[in-house]
């Protein structure tokens, strides 16, 4: 079924081709001020400037020859604007529809692309920190979008398994690891390992070199530390998996930098042969081409002192060893070449932009730039001091503890709140509630803003919060339990109060938005759209009775909190969120 939008530009080209003589696209947009109408279209402004007419006086052609029976009226607003004022009996038909739809109306595109999602990738042998979150939460639910819309979705965790710190746990591995507190608690040990070294190699140049010898000799695929390192490495993924079993997140891959070890050397020659990249200071680097006009938009040079100077993209290190950039050109090459990527998108950290536009310039030199690539940049997580988030201690705080203050600053909200009587429930949903807080939280701001921290507000249910969408849900959902008749969806319904047909307006537009999430990749715009529902859910709650009215009336009340439980719920399961059955 084609979207109140779509059907809204359809009617408008056809009386643009027919009735006026003008061929066009035109776009309708939902209202943002639902006191003007429920869409709007600037197209008669657009097409009067292309075709040198009054733009005021096309959209009153526009109007005059609008069709009688089309699912809006149409009326003239400010220079030449079109607001459009869907028919109720519209609305009534999209809820009956989506009563029974597990789709809830929301279509596949038409054009199914191959896209390859890399996120998460946190550098392992040292624990999740609450950086992770950030890209972890984002990049699970775009996949969930991405797929429920129909398109091919690899999702793969590119893990930094071959960088820095595995020489320096190879080297603390070497001369102070405690075997048995290995064996004991293995992700203890290794983290013990790691922050010994760096610590050893911040005071001590000659430890810092060891370090460094250590990972030349892993890359260059020396035994012992090749053994050591598969250890680790077997230990750390242990460790994350627990991580993403409780955030609930999976991935198709787990390809990190280590995989693609023996395409470096190969790659940096063929760079080198075509002249994409050279020699410099015994390192292999990507420069500036020249191609680009505006210095300002070459990701290959810098100001520094007021002049342009290059900023190289280093390929090859001058001891050999390859560096992050290298990994990431061989890895892009492999999504292209065994993948067949359409697209590739990444959830990364906004201070990685400029890493990620040399990449993509050297992805378009290589002539793999038909591809859809993005860097899906965001910000930092803050404390409640408004500076980034740490420890006591000064470090970056480790999400596994993280998501366990979230689950104990939940119980409160379930100790207040809830009805639920046995202490497994209880805890169940306290462990529910943490998680999916924290996950709703990360998904509610835009992606690129920074963000307080501050669990108390995450998790109470007079808020913006996951908790009040589960309690929205609960309450739509427990009216079925005390009906007496069977509720079967499905059959035509007649909206008549305010309050019901702004509620089904609203649910209607489930279908447009879930879509819009992925043009810039901001799953903020579905969290916005979901408590826009649940308010209007319950402000018609209060002002029309469902169980004490009677005949069509009531029919029409419960097909509208059921098609209002269902988009909470998948709403809520597109971003990566379960709900509660009871609270
Ligand atoms: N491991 C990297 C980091 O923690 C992130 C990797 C992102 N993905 C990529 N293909 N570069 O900074």
């Amino acid at each position: 079924m084609m979207t109140l939008s779509q059907q809204l530009e359809t009617t408008l080209a056809t009386v643009l081709a027919e009735r006026i003589g003008l061929s066009a696209s035109p776009v309708v947009t939902p209202a943002n001020d639902l006191r003007f109408g429920d869409y709007q279209s600037n197209a008669a402004m657009v097409l009067a400037k292309a075709n040198k007419m009054n733009p005021r006086a096309l959209a009153e052609q526009i109007i005059a020859a609008w069709p009688a029976d089309a699912i809006a009226t149409a009326e003239i607003a400010g220079p030449g604007f079109i607001n459009f004022r869907v028919r109720t009996k519209v609305y009534a038909h999209r809820m009956q529809v989506a009563a029974t739809d597990d789709r809830l109306a929301v279509t596949t595109v038409s054009q199914a692309r191959t896209i390859a999602l890399d996120f998460s990738a946190p550098n392992v042998a040292k624990p999740m920190h609450i950086g992770h979150i950030r890209s972890t939460i984002l990049g699970d639910s775009l996949s969930r979008i991405a797929r429920f819309l129909g398109h091919h979705v690899i999702t793969d965790n590119h893990i930094g398994d071959w960088g820095t710190q595995f020489g320096m746990v190879t080297w603390a591995w070497k001369h102070v690891l405690d075997e048995a507190a290995l064996l004991a608690n293995p992700l203890a040990e290794l983290l013990r390992l790691y922050r010994h070294a760096s610590d050893a190699s911040k005071s001590d140049e000659s430890i810092r070199e060891s370090c460094r010898l250590e990972l030349v000799k892993l890359q260059q695929g020396d035994a012992e530390n090749l053994a050591i390192w598969t250890r680790c490495l077997e230990l750390s993924k242990q460790g994350l998996q627990q991580i993403y079993r409780r955030l609930d997140v999976s991935f198709d891959h787990w390809l990190g930098e280590s995989a693609y070890n023996d395409r470096l050397a190969p790659l940096v020659a063929k760079l080198l042969d075509q002249e994409l990249a050279r020699e410099s200071d015994g390192a292999v680097c990507i420069f500036s081409d020249g191609s680009v006009d505006d210095p300002t938009k070459d990701p290959f040079l810098i100001r520094r002192d007021g002049e342009w100077t290059d900023f190289p993209m280093m390929i090859r290190k001058s001891d050999g060893g390859f560096n992050y950039a290298t990994t990431d050109i061989a890895t892009l090459e492999f999504r292209h070449e065994e993948w067949h990527a359409d697209s590739v998108w990444y959830v990364v950290d906004h201070r990685q932009s400029s890493h990620f536009q040399q990449l993509f310039t050297v992805a378009a030199r290589l002539g793999l730039d038909s591809m859809d690539l993005r860097h899906i940049a965001f910000g930092t997580i803050l404390g409640t001091d408004g500076k980034p988030l740490k420890t006591r201690a000064g470090d970056l705080p480790q999400l596994a503890d993280v998501l366990d203050d979230a689950v104990t600053a939940s119980r409160k909200t379930v100790e207040e709140r809830s009805r639920l009587e046995t202490e497994e429930e209880r805890a169940a949903l306290a462990e529910l509630i943490g998680i999916s807080a924290v996950k709703f939280t990360e998904l509610a701001h835009h992606r690129l803003s920074d963000y307080v921290f501050d669990l108390d507000k995450m998790v109470t249910l007079e808020g913006d919060t996951a908790p009040y969408l589960f309690y929205s849900f609960v309450r739509s959902r427990s009216i079925f339990r005390k009906l007496e008749e069977t509720f079967t969806p499905g059959d035509a319904i007649e909206l008549t109060e305010e309050a019901e047909i702004h509620l089904a307006r609203l649910l209607s537009r489930f279908a447009e938005v879930v879509p819009a999430v992925l043009d810039d990749c901001r799953p903020n715009i579905l969290t916005t759209y979901l408590l826009e529902v649940a308010r209007a859910f319950h402000s018609f709650f209060e002002a029309c009775p469902v169980l004490k009215s009677d005949g069509m009336t009531r029919y029409t009340r419960l097909t509208i909190c059921d098609v209002t439980a269902k988009t909470l719920e998948k709403g809520l399961a597109l971003l990566g969120i379960a709900v509660p059955e009871r609270m």
